[in-house]
């Protein structure tokens, strides 16, 4: 029977508090800090601040019992065993990941350890921030034997982070220290004992009480180095699957089932292999710029990872082409584009391609007219609303009257649009469609013009 600990989570972002709140789904005490007063007072007041399956459900069960929020870090640094680093690491403008944040919380919770505690890296930190973080706790006067540092790092997507932490492919715990590593997997023992899984009210997903998820343990370096290396390398299938893409374009032939045929070999495996506008995100752009910069740190030049960005910005621009090629010209043209996060089942629009595209549209001339079930909100923030910037209440609406539209994000919802309906509203039945959520041969068989990602288009004109 596993027991109860005291944690603590720094950072109420998409990772701390997915983390605060699972931890306490899996029976712990969570105490969940930030600096920012009115995203705590938000959080205890019922908030759940981003849109992410499930997250809503689990505030109600533990807010302002198994999980509360402040800002009061000292405090919750005495009274916890465990404190987890989930702040920001932003890119700086160098490519290096901005450790600044970790580093101000390392000071401030030097000054509050009383005891022995174990201090997690849970951000996306390069290899040696174990080190870094070590130092500054010595340089401030701890005693090296009150505290430990490990590098726990998460591989929450979001849209399913929720489930991503309850059901992991694995937890990594990276730990030069014996006492440490204990106590981490004492932490994660409701999940890997299968325990929680037996519960009927657990969060369903692929891990079981027969199946329950494995944890590695590694060194402090190796778990920070498996972090980014893990996201360069999903970076890596996306930019490959691209590049396959357009060479599918060029030869008529059919990336989906390239893609499949590929990804039935065990050793490639099938996901991570959809070709669209390009990777985008809070964690690709910057973990794979900040991955290289790591290695010519180190003298090493990881030329691979150079050409992964490369493709993944050409991929945006090719889209563009593609969308001018359809369009004749662009000036003044009438645009209806579906979706501005970064993927579906997430409202969040960080290094999101769909805005990218947006902003390359508008500065030729275009009028957008948007649609996204989630983004909408943070979507106007960035580009606010104008005579050439609309925003649509549904699909329909944003089609309507369009010269051509555009899928720029992987919502579900759209795939099952009304083809017809949709095609009554256009002014010209154009679909250029960046994420292949509509199958060819039905669109063709709905009259629309359409252009896809590494698949032959469909001229209705041309078959007529
Ligand atoms: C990613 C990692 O998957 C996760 O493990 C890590 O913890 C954080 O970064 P996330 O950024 O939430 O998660 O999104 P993900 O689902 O990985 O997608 C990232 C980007 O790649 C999106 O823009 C998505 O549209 C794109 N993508 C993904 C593709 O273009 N093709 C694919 O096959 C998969």
């Amino acid at each position: 029977m596993s027991k109860s600990m005291k944690v603590a989570v720094i950072g109420s972002g998409y990772v701390g508090l997915v983390a605060a709140v699972c931890f306490a789904e899996i029976g712990h005490e969570v105490i969940c800090i930030d600096n920012d007063e009115s995203k705590v007072q938000a959080l205890q007041g019922g908030d759940s601040l981003i849109h992410e399956e499930y997250l809503t459900e689990l505030l109600d069960r533990y807010r302002n019992k198994a999980v509360t929020f402040t800002t009061n870090l000292a405090d919750a640094t005495k009274a916890c065993d465990v404190v987890f680093i989930a702040v920001g690491t932003p890119q700086s403008e160098t490519g290096d990941a901005d450790l600044s944040y970790v580093e101000s919380v390392t000071s401030e919770i030097a000054r509050s350890i009383t005891k022995y505690t174990v201090l997690v890296e849970k951000s996306t930190v390069p290899v040696y921030t174990n080190e870094w973080v070590t130092r500054t706790l010595q340089r401030n006067g701890v005693k090296r034997e009150l505290f430990d540092v490990v590098s726990n790092p998460e591989f929450l997507r979001e849209g399913t982070a929720v489930s991503d932490f309850l059901h992991p492919d694995r937890i990594v715990v990276g730990s030069d220290s014996k006492r440490a590593a204990d106590l981490l997997e004492a932490l994660y023992l409701p999940l890997t004992s299968g325990e929680y899984y037996n519960r009927i009210d657990a969060i369903g997903g692929h891990c079981s009480a027969a199946a329950p998820p494995q944890l590695l343990l590694t060194s402090t370096k190796s778990a920070e180095i498996i972090k980014h290396a893990s996201n360069a390398y999903l970076a890596m299938k996306i930019s490959f699957i691209n590049s396959v893409a357009n060479l599918c374009e060029a030869t008529d032939a059919n990336v989906e089932q390239v893609a499949r045929g590929i990804g039935l070999d065990a050793r490639i495996g099938p996901r991570f292999l959809s070709p669209g506008i390009g990777y985008g995100g809070s964690c690709f752009p910057k973990d794979v710029a900040a991955f290289r910069s790591v290695a010519e740190h180190l003298g090493l030049d990881f030329g691979l990872l150079k050409e992964v960005q490369k493709v993944n910005e050409l991929q945006l621009q090719r889209f563009f082409a593609k969308v001018r090629s359809a369009m004749w010209t662009l000036r003044g043209k009438k645009l209806a584009v579906l979706g501005l996060a970064f993927k579906g089942g997430t409202d969040d629009i960080r290094d999101s391609p769909a805005i990218e595209l947006v902003k390359m549209l508008l500065a030729e001339g275009c009028v957008v007219t948007a649609y996204d079930p989630a983004a909408t909100t943070r979507a106007k923030a960035v580009l606010p609303p104008s005579h050439e910037m609309r925003y649509a209440a549904d699909a329909y609406e944003a089609a309507s009257g369009a010269d051509a539209l555009l899928v720029l994000t992987d919502w579900k919802d759209f795939a099952h649009l009304d083809l017809d309906k949709l095609g009554k509203v256009m002014q010209y039945p154009t679909v250029v469609d960046g994420r292949n959520i509509f199958d060819p041969e039905k669109m063709a068989a709905h009259g629309f013009h359409y252009l896809s990602i590494g698949r032959p288009g469909v001229y209705p004109e041309r078959i007529q």
